[in-house]
């Protein structure tokens, strides 16, 4: 009996082979850096602010693209009310406070309006903010992930230039859970990890004693788990939280801050290995 066999043909596996993309860099801008965790509330915003002011006190020209489309939180955390202009009618021209070009969905919708997109809206948002946004001759642009492991992350991972992601985790077991997951997303799409970052790492009250609310070491740990960078620990500080919820990053407010010049350190740190 004749053996019959059942192949694919070729033009289904042309058009189910996985798609190669063309990584554009975001116009305007040297280097892209990433603040990311698939965890949400560990501290990525409120680190995405303060980092990027940390890197304009090192004497860079910064930007911030607050690329959470669902919550953004970078109109409140810089104090932002007014629209981006737009000279031509098709691009946009960021808004500048505090000397950092910042550009988020919240400048065009009010405060109390949910987004409700689907995924291919989110995913041409992010492509607006990235290539329809005259960013000024910016050394690094910073941006604001959402939480998670979704389109906006394919998109940055797949479409974009990113330079560098920076991983923001609390170190307690169920955040970690997630981190992971995120770190095995970046190095799957062959994005590069700058390192990760243990936020609200430990409390210090009043007598100098450090608590360890969270649990402690978890970050590191996972850091020589996955081989990768331990960039610091930034502990839970009443002032870091209230500068956020008052519109100017403690950077800003008050650049020598204990936990200011922690920011300030990192950034150094990270600006060393690329410029
Ligand atoms: N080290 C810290 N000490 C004290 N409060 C902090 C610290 N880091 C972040 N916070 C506070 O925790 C809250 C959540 O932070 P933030 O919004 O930056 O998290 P996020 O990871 O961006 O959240 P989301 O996943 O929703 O985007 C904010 O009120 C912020 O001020
Ligand atoms: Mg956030």
């Amino acid at each position: 009996m004749d053996k019959k066999t059942v192949g694919l043909s070729d033009n289904f596996k042309k058009n189910t082979a996985p798609k190669s993309f063309i990584k554009n860099p975001i116009k305007g801008t040297k280097f892209t850096i990433a603040i990311s965790s698939a965890k949400g509330g560990v501290g990525k915003s409120t680190f995405a602010m303060n980092f990027a002011l940390a890197l304009k006190s090192n004497d860079l020209k910064v930007g911030i693209l607050d690329a959470d489309i669902y919550g953004p939180s970078l109109p409140k955390m810089m104090s932002i009310n007014e629209k981006p202009k737009s000279e031509d009618g098709k691009s946009l021209t960021p808004v500048d406070q505090y000397g950092v070009q910042c550009m988020s969905i919240g400048f065009l919708v009010d405060e109390e309006t949910p987004m409700i997109w689907r995924g291919p809206m989110v995913t041409s948002a992010i492509k607006t903010f990235t290539q329809k946004v005259l960013w000024n001759d910016l050394d690094f642009i910073i941006v604001d992930m959402p939480p998670g492991t979704g389109d906006t992350q394919l998109t940055f991972a797949q479409e974009i230039k990113v330079d560098g992601v920076i991983i923001v985790s609390t170190p307690q077991e169920i955040a970690l859970a997630d981190v992971k997951r995120g770190i095995k997303m970046f190095d799957k799409l062959k994005v590069p990890i700058l390192g990760l970052v243990d936020n609200m790492s430990y409390f210090e009250s009043d007598d100098g004693k450090k608590h360890n609310i969270f649990g402690e070491g978890g970050v590191e740990m996972l850091c020589k788990k996955f081989n990768k960078e331990f960039i610091g620990k930034i502990p839970i500080d009443i002032d870091l939280r209230t500068a956020a919820d008052n519109g100017k990053p403690l950077v800003e407010k008050n650049p020598n801050h204990k936990i200011s010049k922690i920011f300030i350190e990192m950034a150094k740190k990270i600006k060393g290995s690329f410029l």
